[in-house]
């Protein structure tokens, strides 16, 4: 069976709407972030600090191009793997995307807690989420499907999903 890809900004809710959705459809939840955190024995944030953005894209393009061989799986991507062309084409080439969005707003409460998100640990936080944020918003309009998050809980989210599979 196709993959279900899951894309969108941080704080859109991927991880948790990805495990629950996993779970009601009987498939085996991959979470790319978890996985480069195994493989690599280190945290996002210990990646970005040590070696640098460039580095963690290229970890993140090799994982997915393995995962997208992979078959019955739902997959919660990071926020950034829109920036790279061929994870998109592999993506699409794997299973359908679904973007979760939210509010501007919604995304700077939800992102709110420090040392998680290396992207967003900086003095002008808001700034800088509102510029990744409109720097970013066509690249998750490639999706299949798009669902506003923004007064929905994770269950709410999959159940959606589930309705448009
Ligand atoms: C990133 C999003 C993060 C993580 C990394 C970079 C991004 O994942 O991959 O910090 O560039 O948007 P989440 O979207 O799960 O927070």
């Amino acid at each position: 069976m196709k993959n279900v890809v899951l894309i969108g900004f941080m704080g859109t809710g991927k991880t948790s709407t990805g495990r629950l959705l996993a779970g009601r459809l009987n498939r085996t939840f991959i979470d790319i972030d978890k996985k480069i955190e195994l493989e690599t024995g280190l945290t996002i944030s210990d990646i970005f600090q040590l070696y640098g953005e460039n580095h963690f894209r290229q970890l993140e393009r090799d994982v997915i191009a393995r995962v997208s061989r992979y078959t019955n799986t739902v997959i919660a991507t990071g926020g950034g793997v829109v920036l790279k062309q061929e994870n998109m084409i592999r993506l699409k080439n794997t299973g359908i995307i679904i973007a979760l969005t939210a509010s501007l707003e919604a995304i700077l409460e939800r992102t709110s807690r420090r040392g998680v998100r290396p992207l967003l640990d900086c003095e002008d936080r808001a700034e800088r989420v509102a510029r990744l944020f409109h720097d970013r918003a066509s690249l998750y309009m490639r999706a299949d499907y798009s669902i506003d998050t923004t007064c929905l809980s994770p269950h709410q989210v999959a159940e959606r999903i589930i309705a448009f599979l």
